[in-house]
């Protein structure tokens, strides 16, 4: 959602709060704006718009300050607009604070504050916070007392004008970690903020404040007690949050999805013992009787994928919900449910108050995510990481490639162990999983022709996205990732359905993106193609190399190289995603920073 940094140590505050800025402005990017220790008192320049429009307001003036606060919105509460964006400061401008989340008795205390004579120079739920922290006694002293105030979520990060060289932190359900470097620190909403100058971090545990200087760091519990914590080494290579030689983030994760299926297997598939292996999974039991996979976005199209592995492998049934559907039900779940949390982030809201919920209901959870020590792996039982590495692009791609992969194997692993796998099983694909990134690789090279094919579509207002199968839950991603960057209306479908309503729909200039998969569905599939042509519709088939009937039926066709049925949602998405990157491209809309999107959102 917001994007947050804040910076103490021996260089130049502004430059490294603009450089965490731009690293975190895929979380936000509506307005931005930095706070600075500037001789004794706190100096605030905020702007809407993206982060160009701050840097060119602060171009020529010059900042000395060694200690600073920096924040990329994503509109939650009042319009972005200068005198919304943050730092926030308190009347006097003793203090300023960035935050991300929702303050969610934020009118009371509003009321409370403005008959007390307290003056309001935003309409946001977060200015409640700095005028709270006004007051006698010593910074932490005011944030204890104050932090039992607020309801909702929020990560803090505050400068008080009376403590130079000190910043604070404060963590309620909103991710904020502690960068730790040679005698400099860091606090943000995520580690790419930091990661160019350290790896070492510190993750905040709700209910916890950091006290920060150069000199060094503690954490106190809300109780005001001190706590210990664990330095984690992020395992990220700080060259990954750069673009490297792609003109967008979301081209460059496209490209990177056969190393990223390489290292999601890497330790896991023993060829020779024809095993898969999850050294996470050691303890996790065999007998449960039910999953529930809870997820938003793509993270919930990958787990319909997995239903469909997860039935097949295990013989286990599983229910896939959208977990802002899940939270708010009282739904059916005991010891013997098994809840699959998907998330790249690891610290979507929704999602995590499902888990929640599971949780008090006697559920396990096992989590499939991307972050390490995100709040997601902290409430789970088992983490498996899909190892994607950092996604920047706010549309998710190669997480969603790691997550049909964890979930794959973890069904194989799964299937293996219960003796459910139908013999041969587990050798076929074993023996076909290794040829995979180098299909990939076919794919991307071909990238050319979907960009010629973007070219003939990227006018068309309205699409659907046909599949049955493993290829239904494509459907619904290549959809949505068309919406998201390209802002065409994309409807995904499962194909069967489209004679019952959706066909309505079909004339020349609606076109389907229909995915032809193997078996008895392609058959099916190939109706629907008829059907649509015969109402003048425009067709792209997606089928398998060679199947030359396809291409006497559909107006466009893109095949991918044959694998295993099973496997084919791996190769399909390739050329789904770049579809959408080139349709967006043609259409000169921002890719990386869609309207109206935020990479995580971690308010409700
Ligand atoms: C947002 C993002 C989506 C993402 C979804 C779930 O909506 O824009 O790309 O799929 O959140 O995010 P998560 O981090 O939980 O996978």
């Amino acid at each position: 959602m917001c994007g947050i940094i804040g910076y103490v140590g021996e260089r130049e505050a502004l430059c490294v709060l603009l450089g965490g800025l731009r690293r975190l402005e895929y979380r936000g990017y509506d307005s931005a704006g930095v706070a600075l220790q500037e001789k004794g008192r706190i100096v605030v320049v905020r702007k809407v718009g993206k982060i160009g429009v701050l840097e060119q307001e602060l171009a020529g003036k010059t900042f000395t300050s060694r200690c600073g606060i920096g924040h990329t919105r994503w509109a939650t509460h009042g319009v972005p607009a200068d005198h919304n964006a943050h730092p926030h400061t308190d009347c006097r401008k003793t203090l300023a604070l960035v935050h991300n989340g929702i303050i969610e008795n934020y009118r009371a205390l509003r009321e409370r504050l403005l008959a007390e004579g307290h003056r309001f120079l935003s309409e946001t739920d977060s200015e409640v916070v700095a005028h709270l922290l006004e007051g006698d006694g010593s910074p932490l002293e005011r944030i204890l007392r104050t932090l039992p105030l607020l309801e909702g979520s929020y990560a803090l990060c505050i400068l008080f004008a009376e403590e130079p060289g000190v910043l604070y932190g404060v963590r309620q359900f909103s991710p904020l970690i502690l960068g730790i470097g040679d005698g400099e620190y860091f606090l943000a909403s995520d580690v790419p903020a930091f990661l160019e100058y350290t790896r070492k971090a510190v993750f905040l545990e709700d209910g916890e404040i950091v006290r920060v200087s150069k000199d060094g760091w503690e954490v106190f519990h809300r109780t005001g007690e001190k706590c210990s914590k664990t330095v984690f080494t992020v395992p990220w290579d700080p060259v990954s949050a750069e673009r490297g030689g792609f003109k967008h983030f979301m081209l460059k994760e496209i490209h990177e999805q056969p190393r990223v299926f390489e290292d999601t297997i890497a330790g896991r598939v023993n060829l020779a013992r024809g095993e898969v292996e999850f050294e996470e999974l050691e303890d996790f039991p065999l007998d449960f009787s039910r999953v529930v996979a809870v997820a938003c976005g793509t993270a919930c199209h990958a787990g319909m994928l997995g239903k469909l592995y997860l039935e097949d492998f295990v013989h286990v049934p599983v229910d896939v919900e959208y977990a802002s559907e899940f939270r708010y039900r009282d739904p059916l779940l005991d010891e013997k449910t098994l809840v699959l949390a998907i998330s790249q982030s690891g610290e979507t809201a929704d999602t995590l108050r499902a888990v929640e919920l599971a949780k008090q209901k006697g559920a396990r959870i096992l989590a499939v995510c991307n972050v390490l020590g995100s709040s997601l792996t902290r409430l789970a039982d088992w983490t498996v990481y899909t190892r994607a590495g950092i996604e920047i692009g706010v549309a998710s791609t190669k997480a969603f490639l790691a997550q049909m992969t964890v979930l794959l194997l973890f069904g194989l692993f799964w299937g293996k162990r219960k003796g459910t796998l139908p013999p041969g099983t587990m050798e076929s694909l074993l023996e076909e999983m290794p040829t995979l990134p180098r299909k990939m690789r076919t794919l991307l090279s071909r990238e050319e022709d979907i960009h010629v094919l973007a070219r003939e579509f990227y006018l068309f207002k309205d699409f659907l996205y046909l599949g049955r199968g493993l290829y239904y839950p494509l459907a619904l991603e290549g959809a949505l990732k068309l919406k998201e960057i390209s802002y065409i209306h994309a409807e995904g479908l499962a194909a069967g359905e489209m004679k019952h309503g959706p066909i309505a729909l079909i004339e020349p200039d609606v076109a389907s993106f229909v995915l032809v998969g193997q078996g008895e569905r392609r058959l099916k599939v190939l109706g629907n193609i008829e059907e649509i042509k015969a109402r003048r519709g425009k067709v792209i088939a997606l089928c398998d190399e060679g199947d030359g009937e396809v291409r006497g039926k559909a107006d466009y066709v893109v095949e991918i190289p044959k694998t295993l049925e099973v496997f084919s949602p791996l190769l399909a998405i390739v050329p789904l995603q770049l579809f959408a990157y080139y349709v967006a491209l043609e259409k000169g809309c921002d890719v990386d920073q869609p309207r109206n999107l935020a990479k995580s959102v971690t308010v409700e």
